[in-house]
């Protein structure tokens, strides 16, 4: 039995997508445009009042504002024409890959911020890769046309270079700069201009034409600029690939728009693009069985655990990606991992501006679910069915330290902070064999600055980090338990155990890692773990 009707109709109406880009390109900018124009929020002088409004929301987190970085991510939700777009919020900073990558196995579709003077940027390019594993479909918004920045065949040309993807130009930016007039849409032949003001006269800006040959442009624009797009656009649109739906949705081409986040050119464009080609839910890997959108029953997974996010209460939120079935408030849902039945009395759903209870949500939807710890990322919930989603690793960190406490009486706050930080994934701890000093791993440097600050400023607990012997940590098995157990009993002084009991080495460098990974044929080492 698949769902009902109603139950299907939502599905399909339902568009879960991130946000990928280097910092600067216009990330933060550009989902505050699109929350504006999908009616989620308002922006009464929004431009000038933006680095205060971004303060604002995030003041739970210190270091959020002495880096002006945003660290973690969250979820908005807003609906426009009848369908609801679930935007994933992932943390731009380059250190933050762990997290950002969880959030990218939680979406359906991703769309890629290029800033127009620099190209593909090298965070842009590795959060690319990530999607292309996950055969994630990318729509390419070229940000910032009205200011001087590379010729756009130059930045076609490099997304398909550099990407290997096939490019699609939807649109096309009428003069760039100082000679910048608007976007041509180049599938519904609009033309986009220069609002009057920043008041949302909009509107007003746009002209249907009958083709690139329609003598109005001449007067929308100048005779010259006229000639130029007509010559621009039609080379491109001979030149490259025609958009292909079905090549998108394999993740073998992407839609390329123009535009100006900050201009509010091709903003609603990209709305229009997601609602009309980006995939709604799809089927997400599990074992024994790939779970499908239409299958009646509630499953879902943790991407991410949030602690404290109100320092005033000390509350735990775990973001469930629903994968199946309708979830109604008060369902009973089993944690698989544990066996465990969990009441989900108060779920929440994420607008741009409030959080409000959920009362029944669809696959796509993510829902926080208020808890006391028992729930960690990677976990699955279902109705009792015994399947696990996979795909959801930890990674090997690159950065090892011996956690020092300040006041040595603080010995069980500091376990508990550390303990809740690894819960929502903030960090990993080790537990050598021999010794008594925690170990945290992190995979880069900005994580230890945030750990710090918040085991100061949540759990009263003043710590620093000094240098550990280790610089890399692998999980280690092996088909023959008796062998791995003597690996064990000869590293014992290398060896530690994660959370989960599982036993990792840790070397002092990448050399001795893999003198020892050689020499030891029958065990492996791997720098990810799947959590189950
Ligand atoms: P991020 O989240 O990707 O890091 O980028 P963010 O939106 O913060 O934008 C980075 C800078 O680029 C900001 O300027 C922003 O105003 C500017 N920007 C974003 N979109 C556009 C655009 O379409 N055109 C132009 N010309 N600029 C754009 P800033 O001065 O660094 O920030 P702020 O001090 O104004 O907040």
């Amino acid at each position: 039995m698949a769902l009902a009707d109603r139950d299907a109709a939502a599905v399909a109406d339902r568009r879960t997508f991130a946000i990928i880009s280097h910092p600067d390109a216009g990330k933060t900018t550009l989902t505050e445009k699109l929350l504006y124009f999908g009616g989620a929020i308002h922006l009464a002088g929004e431009v000038k009042a933006r680095g205060q409004n971004r303060r604002a929301r995030s003041d739970w987190m210190k270091i959020e504002q002495q880096r002006g970085i945003s660290v973690t991510s969250s979820v908005m939700t807003f609906e426009r024409d009848g369908i609801t777009f679930n935007l994933l919020d992932t943390p731009g900073h380059e250190d933050f890959s762990e997290d950002t990558y969880r959030t990218l196995t939680a979406v359906d579709s991703a769309v890629m911020v290029i800033d127009a003077a620099k190209g593909i940027e090298p965070q842009t390019r590795k959060l690319f890769e990530v999607c292309r594993i996950r055969n994630v479909p990318i729509i390419t918004f070229v940000n910032k046309v009205d200011r001087e920045g590379k010729e756009p065949f130059a930045l076609l040309d490099e997304i398909a270079d550099v990407l290997a993807l096939d490019v699609a130009p939807m649109s096309w930016p009428v003069g760039m700069g100082g000679t910048f007039k608007g976007i041509y849409d180049l599938r519904r032949n609009r033309l986009f201009q220069r609002a009057p003001d920043a008041t949302g006269a909009y509107e007003g800006g746009k002209a249907n034409l009958s083709g690139l040959d329609d003598p109005r442009l001449e007067e929308l624009v100048t005779p010259e600029i006229a000639a130029h797009v007509r010559d621009e656009a039609e080379l491109a649109m001979a030149g490259y690939a025609a958009f292909d739906a079905a090549a998108y949705r394999h993740g073998d081409l992407t839609p390329v728009y123009f535009g100006s986040a900050l201009k509010d050119f091709g903003v609603e464009q990209l709305i229009d693009a997601l609602a009309e080609f980006a995939p709604p839910p799809r089927e997400q890997p599990a074992t024994p069985r790939v779970v499908e959108p239409g299958d009646p029953a509630v499953s879902g997974f943790i991407f991410k655990v949030q602690a404290n996010m109100n320092p005033q209460h000390r509350d735990r939120v775990a973001f469930m990606r629903l994968c199946s079935g309708r979830f109604r408030r008060g369902m009973k849902l089993t944690q698989v991992q544990t066996g465990k039945t969990i009441a989900v009395h108060s779920p929440i759903f994420f607008f741009a501006q409030s959080r409000e209870l959920a009362d029944e949500a669809f696959p796509g939807d993510i829902i926080g679910i208020p808890n006391h710890g028992a729930l960690r990322v990677g976990d699955t919930l279902t109705e009792g069915e015994q399947i696990r989603f996979t795909g959801l690793p930890s990674f090997a960190p690159e950065i090892l330290r011996r956690v020092k406490l300040g006041d040595p009486t603080k010995t069980k706050q500091l376990r508990n902070a550390l303990n809740d930080l690894a819960e929502e994934g903030v960090t990993q701890v080790f537990r050598p064999m021999i010794g008594s000093n925690w170990i945290v791993g992190v995979v880069g440097q900005l994580q230890l600055e945030v750990l710090i600050s918040r085991i100061g400023a949540e759990y009263n607990v003043d710590a620093g980090f000094e240098p550990s012997p280790w610089e890399t940590a692998r999980w280690i098995a092996a088909d023959d338990e008796a062998k791995l157990k003597a690996f064990i009993e000869e590293k014992r002084s290398a060896i530690a155990e994660d959370r989960d009991g599982a036993p990792v080495f840790m070397a002092k460098d990448a050399w001795e890692l893999n003198y020892i990974s050689q020499r030891h044929a029958d065990i492996r080492f791997t720098a990810t773990k799947e959590r189950h």
